[in-house]
């Protein structure tokens, strides 16, 4: 074991930059992500606590006036990856992409603080307050009628950016005329396991459209092309509020707003539930229909924490059948379903920050289950390596090598201090 966790913490320390660090060390993702980054500092505070806060402190560096924290920070301009920062054309004191990512800050900086003494509290509250402006941005401008749910404005917002989640809300978009762009992914990674040029062409129109309208967040609610309420982001969203929560009284910060808007999602979320087939679902607000993908991601609810004792039990059950057949799980999307794909990206591989959010969700609702999804993920990596995503079915990997939150979250998995 100790060979791979020092082979881990390699794959962070060769991915670092001055003061953040990259999904890998190929040219696939040459940029700081959001969601990345907080997987990224939670691996780092099992060995080099200032890493970690390094890298939550530069991601926070990258935050705009009105408290969005952007999916991308392009720390390097002379790259080659498309959409760059002069294509975004965006960003407060670091150039950025438009749009957000799953809020996994809070959620991170909560389990970072339970297990280690920080001296200095001031620096602590104000990345506290920083994040809760980032919460307060959600709320405000992804969900302005207050109704407990945010919404996404782009596929690239859930993280899960190629999931066959988006294919039907992605059709009803007309692609822009005389299109010009040149991808710069499916030329470092094979192309069969990244999204078709199609669906890039959409990706491309949405974001374009939110450009143009200066990434106007009061405007763009009602007018953007793509409007989802996503069940494992607004999982992620109730979870990272409720251990904002919990700092914010622990350090003596105002919480009244975010109390009630936890009372509020919790509530409402169980709206996405289908009590006929025992699973949540997603709502396409934009053309009103319910999107029913047996996505791997909507059992992140798991991971909100849900009081209601009886869905929980209802969605072990169901989360149970969604691999059967095969040796190496969870698959992103349940393997009979249409429109899996055993290679391209989102599509059906296995994907280790969606293990570890769901085992999260699962250690104090099925101790045994979760055990077992925990010894599988660790299995899978140390047998095939620190890869982006896995075959289902051989374990097989894929996508980029020496991948940042693979390494981060098979530390954490690992040396977990006490497993209960
Ligand atoms: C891909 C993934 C996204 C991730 C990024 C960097 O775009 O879909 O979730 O944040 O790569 O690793």
């Amino acid at each position: 074991m100790l060979n791979e966790i020092n082979q881990a913490k390699k794959v962070l320390l060769g991915n670092r930059k001055k003061g953040y660090t990259l999904p890998t060390n190929n040219n696939l993702y040459p940029a700081q992500w959001n969601w990345d980054s907080g997987f990224i500092a939670l691996g780092y505070s099992h060995f080099n606590l200032k890493y970690a806060f390094d890298e939550i402190n530069t991601l926070l560096e990258g935050q705009w006036k009105d408290g969005m924290v952007p999916h991308i920070l392009f720390h390097d301009l002379n790259t080659n990856y498309y959409p760059n920062h002069s294509v975004w054309n965006c960003g407060n004191k670091i150039k950025s992409s438009g749009i957000t990512q799953p809020p996994v800050l809070a959620i991170i900086l909560k389990r970072i603080l339970d297990k280690n003494i920080i001296k200095d509290k001031e620096k602590i509250k104000s990345i506290i307050k920083k994040v809760k402006k980032y919460h307060q941005w959600l709320m405000r401008y992804r969900d302005p009628k207050n109704s407990g749910l945010v919404s996404i404005l782009h596929p690239w917002e859930s993280g899960y950016d190629n999931s066959p989640l988006w294919d039907e809300p992605l059709k009803s978009i007309k692609i822009e005329k005389n299109l010009k762009y040149k991808r710069g992914d499916n030329k470092v990674v094979n192309p069969d396991f990244r999204p078709l040029d199609i669906d890039y062409d959409r990706y491309v129109t949405i974001k374009n459209h939110l450009r143009k309208n200066k990434y106007n967040p009061k405007k763009l609610y009602e007018t953007s092309m793509f409007n989802v309420v996503d069940v494992g982001f607004n999982s992620i969203f109730l979870k990272a509020n409720k251990d904002l929560l919990y700092l914010l009284k622990k350090f003596n910060l105002e919480h009244n707003e975010i109390e009630k808007y936890v009372l509020k999602s919790e509530n409402k979320i169980e709206k996405l539930y289908d009590k006929k087939t025992k699973r949540f679902v997603n709502y396409d607000l934009k053309n009103k229909k319910k999107i029913t993908v047996p996505s791997i991601t909507n059992y992140f609810i798991l991971f909100a924490d849900l009081k209601n004792k009886l869905i929980n039990k209802e969605i072990i059950q169901t989360l149970k059948k969604h691999n059967t057949k095969e040796k190496f799980f969870f698959s992103s999307i349940k393997p009979n379903y249409t429109s899996y794909e055993e290679k391209r990206y989102w599509r059906g591989p296995v994907w280790i920050n969606c293990n570890w959010i769901i085992y999260q969700g699962l250690k104090d609702k099925d101790k045994k289950f979760a055990q077992m999804v925990r010894s599988k993920t660790i299995d899978l990596v140390k047998k095939n390596g620190f890869y982006e995503y896995f075959n289902t079915k051989t374990g097989k990997a894929y996508g980029a090598k020496n991948f940042s939150w693979t390494a981060s979250l098979f530390l954490d998995l690992i040396l977990e201090k006490k497993f209960n």
